[in-house]
């Protein structure tokens, strides 16, 4: 546009820019020549806008998935001529380089404006390679980790030719019945919150049209993690205050974080479905977050807000989601139906459709691809980033430092590289498919490492035999013997046992979290051949598995690992890893106890095992049976009494609180350093602990290291009784320790 501010003075002024530009465009053939303009990013979405015609605008808000996969209850045929006509400006479950290539050809060269489409793609934790489940990723508490394998997914994912991932799912979970508790952080805010900021900075990177980037999408907004009977898609219903406390911050932490773009969820909250809420879409998220990206709808929830019965028709449905402050149509076609309906009635205005379709073309701008629509379609890039040894040694570590080791009686563990045979029982111990776990993008279960070819990588094929035992699911005991044979002429028995991947996930709610089948008495029958039984458990959600606890004698917590997961649980076994996992979902007794969470209320009369009338089951104890924080390790760690830098503070003071760690075993080992506080008197009920700090170290045998915790007004503050946030003065206790449960406290106060 040089030559136009030369040989036009008067075009200095932007506001005369435009419609000259507008001339001079429209009389030539592409919008890609705004590529070329030095217009700033707002004045080059207008500039297109000003191009548009109603029908292309609607378009640019519609999103269909193409055939490739169906990740919902519809597949629209035809969506390639969609594209052509202009009708759909976004497209999902279409990757690879040259699938993608097909696809924006037919947007840039054979529609009338060439506006580039967008690619995204559910890469949940990972892409090709694929890492552990993110519930199994966030007990490693390590954010770094996190960090990294979103990162690495975000250029396996955009030198494939994609845009954007609909990811990290951050909805906070305390019900495991719930399938889709695999795919966020666990049960606590302040760690959902720091997860969800990694997640972001690592699929989002040094920043947006960075070809190993992607757009972030925050999901499910919002409190989907929150339905009724942990029944998938059910009603939420909570108070504001439960909302804004515990399921509220991981979405706004993650857009702080510069999240791109936001999903709505299917739920209705508080009697509002989350994509017709104006509240929730506007009011919170533009007006208090000051997000300034574009919202998606999730799969054809418009249209589903005709079930909730809160509009009588699809028409109504779009009206009522545009005026929420929805963006983009994610497979509903209502938008592309209805729309220029619902405008010419006057039911949503074109400053309305306008301001959506520029969120989008303004995407569009940033990732550049309206200078180059196929910057991110790069063959030579595709075959060197996608798959990578390195990016699969970053999966192997992923793995390692997700696993949770439950028990280890008599030190059964790590078994030795050298001694003794071993055998390896159960339907998870060589099963590919089940490896990648629900929402493994576009990951092979072929490239997976199983244990027992994990276990071989260490230590050979001479010393470990496979014997199914059972399948995970059914009645079916007639590999039983086989399996008791196996393990009475070995020295001890690693027996794999948990669920299929398909039983978490996407509408795979259970209403009984025991382990499925006949898998419990397989062990019981191992255990009285009187060999030693280590139990690896695989599964997609916390289990209750009270029977394996009191009878195993060690239990690790593998998740399902994704492409490495066999090597990095053979890592821990042989102790070429020393485990340092932690729950950040508690793990119930049974499924009665449901919900059960480290940060519950007092209530009025806690329990007290002195008296009947307190809080409390008669068959079932309060406590999980392994808590929030839990997870042990190879070697042993002190930690001290907490000492506070100020035990009088004003909300004003930053305060430290240090223990020293110690390392009292014979292993170098990672601790993760768990720092609680707990209002002891509030003008509403607040929970007995709320996590607010954490480190995890890693020491050698011996050593010790003074670890700081900082605590400033925001770790004390509250929503009021007047919905107001904020500290109130009182006594707080600190509490620290290994996890939730265990913990030395001491008391501090805040003065205003
Ligand atoms: C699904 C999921 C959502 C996903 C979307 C696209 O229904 O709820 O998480 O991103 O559809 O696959």
């Amino acid at each position: 546009m040089q030559f136009l501010k030369h040989s036009f003075p008067l075009l200095r002024t932007p506001a005369l820019l435009i419609p000259v530009l507008f001339i001079m465009i429209s009389c030539q053939p592409q919008t890609q020549r705004l590529a070329t303009s030095t217009l700033n990013i707002n004045q080059r979405v207008d500039s297109v806008l000003a191009l548009m015609n109603l029908e292309e605008k609607i378009g640019q808000l519609t999103l269909y998935t193409t055939d490739w996969e169906s990740t919902g209850p519809t597949i629209r045929a035809g969506y390639v001529d969609d594209i052509r006509s202009g009708r759909c400006g976004a497209l999902f479950n279409s990757h690879t380089v040259d699938f993608t290539t097909q696809l924006q050809k037919v947007a840039v060269e054979e529609t009338r404006l060439k506006i580039p489409l967008l690619f995204g793609y559910d890469v949940i934790h990972g892409y090709k390679t694929i890492f552990p489940i993110p519930l199994g990723e966030s007990s490693s508490w390590d954010l770094t980790i996190m960090e990294k394998t979103a990162a690495i997914a975000a250029a396996e994912a955009a030198a494939s030719g994609l845009h954007w991932t609909f990811a990290p799912m951050v909805d906070i979970a305390r019900d495991p019945r719930w399938g889709r508790v695999m795919e966020g952080a666990g049960e606590d805010t302040w760690l959902g919150s720091r997860i969800a900021e990694a997640r972001v900075k690592g699929f989002q990177g040094k920043g947006i049209g960075n070809t190993d980037a992607v757009l972030s999408c925050i999901k499910h907004y919002a409190a989907y993690g929150a339905p009724v009977a942990g029944r998938d898609y059910n009603t939420v219903d909570m108070s504001e205050r439960a909302f804004r406390e515990y399921y509220l911050p991981p979405y706004a932490a993650g857009i702080a974080a510069g999240a791109a773009t936001v999903m709505t969820s299917f739920n209705d909250l508080d009697g509002v479905p989350a994509t017709g809420s104006k509240w929730l879409m506007t009011d919170i998220l533009r007006g208090e977050l000051n997000f300034q990206g574009f919202v998606v709808t999730d799969y054809t929830a418009i249209n589903e807000m005709t079930n909730h019965r809160v509009v009588a028709d699809d028409k109504a449905a779009g009206e009522l989601a545009l005026q929420a402050g929805v963006d983009m149509d994610m497979q509903g076609a209502v938008f592309q139906r209805f729309l220029a309906q619902s405008l010419k009635e006057g039911k949503v205005s074109l400053q309305m459709i306008d301001q959506a379709v520029k969120r989008i073309l303004r995407m569009k701008f940033e990732l550049g691809l309206f200078d180059d629509p196929y910057k991110f379609s790069n063959a030579a890039r595709e075959k060197a980033t996608v798959f990578s040894a390195a990016n699969r040694a970053v999966a192997r570590e992923a793995v390692r430092g997700s696993i949770v080791l439950l028990k280890n009686k008599g030190n059964v563990l790590p078994l030795s590289k050298t001694q003794g045979k071993i055998a390896l029982i159960g339907p998870l111990a060589d099963s590919k498919a089940d490896m990648l776990g629900a929402w493994s993008g576009s990951g092979d279960a072929k490239d997976c490492i199983t244990l027992f070819e994990g276990m071989k990588n260490v230590i050979g094929a001479s010393r470990v035999s496979y014997s199914q035992g059972c399948k995970v699911n059914g009645e079916d005991r007639s590999g039983f013997d086989a399996a008791i044979k196996l393990a009475s002429g070995s020295d001890v028995v690693v027996l794999a046992i948990g669920e299929e991947a398909v039983m978490s996930g996407e509408a795979a709610a259970r209403a009984d979290i025991s382990i499925p089948g006949v898998q419990e008495e397989l062990l019981q029958k191992l255990l009285a051949t009187g060999k030693p039984v280590v139990v690896v458990l695989m599964n997609g959600r916390p289990l209750a598995i009270p029977g394996v606890d009191s009878t195993a004698n060690a239990i690790i917590e593998a998740w399902y690992g994704g492409t490495e997961a066999g090597n990095g649980i053979a890592d821990v076994l042989f102790g070429d890893y020393n485990p340092s996992g932690k729950l950040t979902m508690s793990f119930p007794y049974s499924t009665g106890q449901i919900p059960v969470y480290y940060n519950e209320k007092s209530t009025g009369r806690p329990f007290n095992p002195e008296s009947k009338w307190t809080s409390k089951y008669i068959d079932n104890p309060n406590a999980p049976l392994y808590p929030f924080g839990y997870g042990l390790s190879y070697t042993q760690f002190s930690i001290s009494d907490p000492r506070v830098s100020k035990t009088s503070f004003s909300n004003r003071d930053t305060i430290s609180v240090t223990v020293k760690l110690t390392n009292t075993g014979k292993r170098a080992g990672a601790e993760v350093v768990q720092l609680y506080i707990q209002d002891k008197v509030s003008e509403v009920t607040r929970p007995v602990k709320e996590l607010k700090g954490f480190e995890k170290v890693m020491l050698e045998p011996g050593e010790s290291k003074d670890i700081v915790l900082k605590l400033d007004k925001n770790h004390f503050s509250f929503f009021k009784r007047d919905m107001s946030y904020g500290t109130e003065p009182g006594e707080f206790l600190i509490m620290v320790g290994p996890n939730s449960r265990d913990l030395k406290t001491t008391t501090v106060k805040l003065i205003d």
